[in-house]
């Protein structure tokens, strides 16, 4: 692949509506295999999503869309409307347990299920009328999915000055999105317009999405992108190599807490004893107005192998006790801006959230 060439597809549907399958990049066989994995029920779906073959907060809620457009295939039978349905939203709980802190997986689940109830009444489910018209709402989310990164990306990229170095946690670009990224979008688009930028990529342990995605996403497009282990961002930002930094973000609540990946709030709390800029990019679907503060968001915890035998080999003794959480929240009064498609909110404040957002 050349220098300049996109990210690879992350998320696609392949045929008609009644037999067709989601087809997912598996992030986990990255940098070192672009491989494909092909989703024929509901229930491969949960499982990529459950093992970070599709991960970031909006790719979760748009692969769970597509799943739900499976659960609409494969019956045996067909029956009544209410019996239809009440199968139909199993298969949503379902995909609703595969991972608890990304509020988008809900969104998405809870639009196509509120889709579901506006299909005028047919006398037999399930149809292909009606597996066609999940379909539709499927791709509008992934439509929209698109449109929303791209706007990020033009607004974010306002705050980006030629030649600054920016530090970035975690993984939030094409990979995590339908296509380009949230806080990657911001970097892509301040480059496409000229401005030469150098990015610190955090490798994010336990998993190395910043090692194994970010970094090699930047890569593929071509921009001057340096890798760090978790550890070494307090020098990076001491030796003044940092003048901004951005991450995504898996769900915001009301006041502006941010629940983004394990290691977020500790690089937003060097940054604010640096005295750097700690922006957070993310579209409307990953606002959790419900939720007063981060006090409430669910904080996944994860397979304590991740920490034990992170590097394809056991590197801690047998038998130690492991804390695995995978997600943590940033207060909001860390953070100097969230950068949405529908523009910059500054300060951060469930005021300022609710002006840009409503
Ligand atoms: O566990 P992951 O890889 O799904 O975590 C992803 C992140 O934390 C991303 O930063 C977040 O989802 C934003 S993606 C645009």
């Amino acid at each position: 692949m050349t220098p300049t060439s996109q990210t690879p597809r992350t998320i696609a549907w392949i045929g008609d509506a009644d037999r067709g399958f989601l087809r997912l990049l598996d992030q986990t066989l990255l940098p070192m295999k672009v491989k494909y994995r092909d989703c024929r029920t509901s229930k491969h779906v949960w499982e990529a999503i459950r093992n970070l073959r599709v991960r970031g907060a909006p790719a979760i809620g748009i692969a769970a869309a597509y799943g739900m457009v499976l659960a609409c295939q494969r019956w045996k039978v067909a029956v009544d409307r209410d019996t239809f349905l009440a199968v139909f939203k199993k298969h949503g709980n379902e995909l609703r347990t595969s991972r608890p802190t990304a509020v988008n997986l809900f969104w998405a689940l809870d639009r196509m299920e509120a889709r579901a109830l506006q299909h005028s009444e047919y006398p037999l489910y399930p149809s292909k009328e009606f597996a066609a018209f999940m379909l539709d709402e499927a791709r509008e989310i992934e439509t929209e999915d698109r449109d929303m990164c791209r706007a990020i990306g033009r607004v974010g990229a306002e705050l980006i000055q030629p030649g600054q170095g920016v530090l970035t946690h975690c993984n939030a670009g094409g990979l995590a999105t339908a296509d380009y990224g949230t806080a990657l979008a911001v970097l892509f688009t301040a480059s496409e317009q000229g401005k030469n930028i150098r990015v610190f990529a955090d490798e994010t342990r336990p998993l190395l999405q910043g090692a194994r995605l970010t970094a090699w996403e930047l890569q593929q497009r071509g921009i001057d992108v340096t890798l760090i282990c978790d550890s070494m961002a307090a020098q990076v930002m001491k030796e003044g190599r940092v003048q901004m930094v951005i991450v995504g973000a898996d769900r915001i609540a009301a006041n502006g807490d941010t629940a983004n990946k394990i290691g977020t709030y500790g690089v937003a709390l060097l940054a604010r004893a640096h005295g750097i800029p700690f922006y957070v990019a993310a579209p409307s679907s990953t606002f959790d107005l419900s939720l007063p503060d981060g006090a409430a968001i669910p904080i996944e915890q994860r397979d304590p192998r991740e920490v034990t035998h992170g590097f394809g080999r056991q590197t801690a003794p047998d038998g130690i006790h492991v804390y695995n959480p995978a997600f943590d929240v940033t207060p909001a009064e860390l953070i100097a801006g969230l950068i949405t498609e529908k523009g910059l909110i500054r300060p951060v404040s469930g005021e300022t959230i609710r002006a840009v957002l409503q």
